[in-house]
């Protein structure tokens, strides 16, 4: 609603019974996500300004699955069954049960679909704003598409008022070449709308009752009905496929880095990065090619991330970098470094600073500031102080094959490259322990932890035992030297 007080909803009905036959999915189409969301968790968040009385879902295929996402997304809409498909206004009807209209407010209703995933909230209000302004009995959202095909459409009388919806299998050749589409939105004044449902057949190409019906026979009573078109036509499509869903994923997307580009964030290229619009992105951060960012992922400031990374539910401190890399439920410290071709698990804690190399996995482990594990290393189930280097090739054997087990390592320690800590163990401040060093038990304090075989070396063996290879050619002319 543009100015004005905030309009009033007494009820809003969410249509999502139907099939979704043409998803081919073994889960209902509502529940089909775009954008970290599920179709139907868009619509009633658009739905979530108009600040609905109440909020009624209509549900049939896959029942409990809906009624238990929804419970989870939104705890206080009422779910009702429609046992079979009796067509839109059938699932309106049952909607309405019960419904008492509020005499004060004249009782409006809103009823849309559960698979128009691009509606704004925005749209919603001006509809409803328009509709209270004109006092119409029914105003329908319509939008102006290129290719029409498929929707209801909107017929117009001699004076270009609303006159009829004509759905696509009904529709003459000439009515067909009308653009005017409805979107399934409309907003109605309920004693108006449930004397008209009373009033529905099934005598159509469907056998269905239309809930589109409606608005022929509010004006053959002489009611007023109204239409009230979208600026922009992509808010209003359906999603019946994959095609259409990959569309409408790929049109939300489009929306969401151009809020994020608008409020100071940096996309290299928005065709190739992936956010959820449950993510957070603070100013300045920086976004190169290839990346995704999910969940509930929370970037600080000025953070480069990219290219190629996926962070999935991750917290980034201010002035990180991730590149080419893989982190789920992980934190990532101010100023830390992850990557390329880290994958950090579930559990991860890097405090500011700490840096993560490549080909490194990490689970549920925490660093301590300005720690590094920089190459091609295991680290699983251990607790790492401040400033401790972890050489190249470090395994933490956490897994005895039955149970986990942890390490506890501490500050300023220096783990040489190759070294296996065999877990239970603790590795005491200041410590080292030797490159190739099979570690089982604790190093106290400043100590050297070494575990390997001394070395021997047998003089002459390559001359001796393999004559002939060019091993033993090149050691013969270096004995020739000598
Ligand atoms: C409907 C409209 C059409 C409009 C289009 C916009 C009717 C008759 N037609 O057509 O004018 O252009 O939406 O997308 O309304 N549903 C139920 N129970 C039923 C039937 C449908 O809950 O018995 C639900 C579906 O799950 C869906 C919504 O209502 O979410 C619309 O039904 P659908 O079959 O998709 O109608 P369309 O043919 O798309
Ligand atoms: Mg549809």
């Amino acid at each position: 609603m543009k100015g004005g007080k905030l309009s009033k909803l007494d009820l809003a009905i969410v249509l999502a019974a139907g099939e979704g036959t043409r998803m081919k999915s073994s889960r209902a189409k509502v529940l089909h996500e775009i954008a970290g969301r599920s179709l139907l968790g868009h619509v009633l968040h658009a739905l979530s300004p108009l600040q609905a009385n109440e909020v009624r879902v209509v549900v049939g295929v896959a029942k409990d699955e809906v009624t238990n996402h929804l419970a989870q997304i939104s705890p206080n809409a009422k779910t009702v069954f429609q046992e079979v498909r009796g067509g839109t206004g059938h699932a309106t009807k049952l909607a309405l049960e019960g419904f008492s209209v509020s005499s004060s407010r004249n009782g409006a209703v809103l009823v849309c679909a559960g698979d128009t995933p691009l509606l704004t909230g925005q749209t919603l209000l001006d509809l409803l704003a328009a509709h209270q302004s004109s006092g119409a009995s029914a105003t329908v959202l319509t939008a102006e598409m290129l290719d029409p095909s498929g929707y209801g459409r909107i017929i117009r009388d001699a004076s270009n008022n609303l006159a009829q919806i004509v759905e696509e299998k009904d529709a003459s050749q000439q009515q067909k070449q009308t653009l005017e589409i409805n979107s399934g939105v409309y907003v109605f004044t309920a004693p108006d709308l449930i004397a008209a449902l009373g009033k529905l057949t099934a005598h159509n190409a469907q056998k269905e009752e239309y809930l589109t019906d409606v608005i022929a026979i509010l004006k053959s009573e002489g009611k007023l009905v109204s239409a009230f078109m979208t600026a922009d036509y992509t808010e209003v499509f359906g999603v019946n496929d994959r095609e259409q869903l990959a569309t409408c994923g790929f049109l939300m997307n489009a929306r969401i880095c151009e809020a994020l580009m608008k409020s100071g964030v940096t996309i290299v290229d928005p065709m190739s990065t992936w956010i959820d619009v449950t993510a957070e992105i603070e100013v300045d951060v920086h976004i190169e090619p290839g990346t995704a960012i999910k969940g509930s992922t929370k970037i600080g400031k000025s953070a480069v991330i990219g290219p190629r990374a996926s962070l999935i539910d991750c917290q980034v401190g201010e002035a990180a970098k991730v590149f080419e890399s893989h982190c789920q439920e992980a934190v990532i410290g101010s100023a830390a470094q992850v990557g390329p071709y880290t994958h950090l698990r579930s559990g991860t804690v890097l405090s500011d600073q700490v840096r993560v190399g490549s080909f490194v996995e990490i689970k549920n482990s925490n660093f301590g500031a300005g720690s590094k594990v920089p190459h091609l290393s295991y680290v699983g189930d251990a607790t790492i102080g401040s400033e401790t280097n972890i050489g190249a090739a470090t395994v933490f054997v956490n897994y005895d094959g039955v149970d986990k087990h942890k390490t506890v390592i501490g500050n300023h320690v220096r783990i040489g490259s190759d070294s296996m800590l065999v877990a239970p163990v603790t590795i005491g401040d200041g410590a080292y322990t030797a490159a190739g060093s099979v570690i089982t038990e604790d190093v106290p304090a400043g100590a050297l932890g070494i575990a390997r075989a001394k070395q021997s070396n047998i003089l002459g063996w390559v001359l001796k035992k393999r004559k002939g290879t060019k091993s033993a050619e090149a050691a013969a002319k270096k004995e020739g030297q000598k």
